[in-house]
């Protein structure tokens, strides 16, 4: 989505702002711009493409300056050319505003404002928003009144940043829906999408409410309601190390990402799990047993990969708690009409915290008196601010728009979720203290297949690299990894590829299968072994390409398959994020070898903040 970033200070502004789009690339755009206030004029230099094709502008028409502020666009209305590039102007050029997200009722606005006599350059919703001010000025109206009555006239998702030439040194910060954070400095504060852009110059943060506004200057940052009053909010202190959130030398944020794995699910389950006493325990999620207990169901909302580690959630909840799980796509939850009351639990599951049908599913819910828990990786987003209980997934700030180490810690979360309920329902200490010890030594585990298998599914990867689909299967808690397999090779290799439970393939997916189709299967030792193995002969005498992910030492498989990758034995409910790894690294070095930009997919967003 959009990236967003807002300076006012004493530093020169143009490296400020080209510095923080670099850190929102991640997010996926397709053009860029940067407005700079010097004196009581504004300079607009805006470039489609990579941020390289603004900064090479840059460098033919240098600005400077102290306040300015810088856009990338992921294109919603109009074309990713330049002139649909942010940030946009009303007729004096005076008035500049950058946005994220989708003004709905831009046709009527724009129709009343021509109308009125302004003159529009783009196709964009975003300029209706100069304009607007421009006319609430026409009075006399001040910079700020005219901007905050304009807030009050938009209808949609927006996170909106304003200034005025005329006015240099005040920025407005609007939000909506999409995420908007200001940064507290020493004489200097900021604006921005997310906290990664900051870091260099503050870890003090305050996350914007929705119809909240923030008006901020070199020295003072305050906000506002969406009745005009003053909200107090005491800034958060962002651990994160701004290096954290660089590559440390890898070739690529995904790559970097994979091999965090380890430390991001030592983070997840450290200071929850206690193996001494047994105890499991949250700091932003407590519930007693009697509470617990009025749960009758519960139904688990997210999207793409979040929504894969739902469905392992639900075999994990759901031998655990005893009742039922339904785990559903955010976009599709609140048009089912879903049955939910005071006795429905809804988790959220989304790394970034934004992704806008995850929210309005959890919204729904909310709506009709569900008590909502967000699994997220962010803290501050918006699904943690809705929700009764928060699990945050400590993987640090996940940059590669293909989702890894967020994965792993989801599922991480949902296995601590799942040893809490046991704890809440009485269940055996001792049972509790050995899961609890099988998932000390993962960390270890998966540092076992990053040394020992790398290598080996880099030349996997170029064995296959030609291959035009694939198809991949996995039984019970492995059927998820199917489906995230396949999402991983497709979304960054753009490789045509299929997850399917295994039992499921003799019902239709067989019929795809030849010597030109490979098939990635996942045969580790769980109830369901023996029904898998007969499903990799069935591949087998349709001279299917077989590459099987499986238990070390498991020389029966080996010798059925094509191709294997082995990995560690652990418990069946903590296999999925051992089975996971080899797929991510498959899809990694497929995607490299394809010359495909692996952070930054074509048509991809890191997190969708518009339906
Ligand atoms: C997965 O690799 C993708 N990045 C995408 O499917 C993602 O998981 C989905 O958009 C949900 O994002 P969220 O976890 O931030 O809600």
């Amino acid at each position: 989505m959009c990236g967003i970033i807002g300076y006012a200070g004493t530093r020169d502004v143009v490296p400020v702002l080209i510095g923080g789009l670099k850190k929102l690339e991640y997010r996926g755009y397709d053009s860029a711009g940067i407005a700079v206030v010097n004196g009581n004029h504004v300079d607009v230099i805006r470039a489609e493409g990579k941020l390289s094709n603004l900064e090479a502008k840059l460098g033919n028409h240098p600005l400077s300056g102290t306040f300015g502020m810088g856009h990338t666009r992921w294109a919603t209305h109009g074309k990713p050319n330049e002139n649909n590039a942010h940030p946009h102007r009303d007729c004096t050029g005076a008035i500049v505003v950058i946005h994220n997200g989708i003004i709905e009722n831009f046709l009527p606005l724009k129709q009343r404002l021509q109308k009125a006599g302004h003159e529009f350059r783009t196709e964009t919703d975003t300029e209706v928003v100069a304009h607007l001010i421009e006319e609430n000025m026409k009075d006399g109206t001040k910079f700020v009144e005219a901007a905050t009555k304009m807030l009050k006239e938009l209808d949609g998702h927006y996170a909106l940043v304003m200034i005025d030439g005329n006015e240099p040194g005040t920025i407005i910060a609007a939000k909506q829906g999409p995420p908007l954070v200001v940064g507290l400095g020493d004489n200097e504060n900021l604006v921005a999408s997310d906290v990664a852009p900051l870091l260099p110059y503050t870890r003090d943060i305050i996350y914007l409410e929705d119809g909240e506004y923030a008006v901020v200057d070199q020295k003072n940052v305050v906000v506002f309601g969406h009745d005009d009053e003053k909200v107090e909010r005491a800034p958060k202190r962002i651990l994160w190390d701004a290096v954290m959130a660089e590559k440390e030398g890898y070739r690529h944020y995904m790559l970097k990402e994979i091999h965090e794995q380890p430390r991001a699910v030592r983070d997840t389950f450290t200071g929850r799990m206690f193996e001494e006493s047994g105890e499991i325990f949250f700091n932003d999620l407590q519930f007693t047993p009697d509470e617990w207990a009025k749960i009758r169901k519960v139904h688990v909302i997210a999207c793409g990969t979040s929504w894969h580690a739902g469905l392992v959630g639900k075999f994990l909840l759901e031998d655990a708690a005893r009742i039922p799980i339904e785990v559903d796509y955010g976009s599709e939850y609140r048009y089912r009409n879903p049955i939910i009351d005071e006795s429905t639990l809804v988790i959220g599951v989304t790394q970034s915290g934004e992704t806008a049908d995850t929210i309005a599913g959890m919204q729904e819910a909310k709506k009709h008196g569900a008590k909502l828990i967000a699994i997220c990786n962010v803290i501050g987003a918006a699904a943690t601010r809705m929700s009764d209980g928060v699990i945050y997934t400590n993987a640090g700030p996940e940059i590669g728009v293909a989702s890894t180490k967020a994965f792993t810690t989801q599922l991480t979360a949902f296995y601590l979720l799942s040893l809490y309920i046991r704890q809440l329902r009485g269940g055996d200490l001792d049972d509790r203290r050995y899961a609890m010890h099988e998932l000390s030594v993962i960390p270890h585990k998966i540092e076992d297949i990053l040394a020992k298998q790398e290598k080996h599914i880099e030349a996997l990867a170029h064995k296959y690299s030609k291959s035009q689909d694939f198809l991949f299967l996995g039984r019970g808690v492995h059927y998820p990894i199917a489906l995230e397999g396949a999402l991983k090779l497709k979304e960054i290799s753009y490789i045509h590829a299929e997850g399917y439970p295994a039992g499921e393939m003799k019902h239709g997916p067989i019929a795809l299968i030849d010597e030109n189709l490979p098939v990635v299967a996942i045969a580790t030792h769980t109830p369901v072994y023996d029904k898998v193995v007969s499903n990799l002969q069935e591949v087998k005498a349709r001279d299917g390409k077989l590459i099987v992910i499986c238990d070390e030492g498991d020389d029966a498989v080996k010798a059925l398959a094509d191709d294997f990758i082995e990995i560690p034995w652990t418990i069946e409910p903590l296999q999925p994020i051992l089975s996971v790894v080899p797929t991510q690294l498959l899809a990694y070095y497929i995607a490299l070898r394809r010359g495909c930009d692996v952070d930054q997919p074509r048509n991809l967003a890191k997190s969708v903040t518009v339906e």
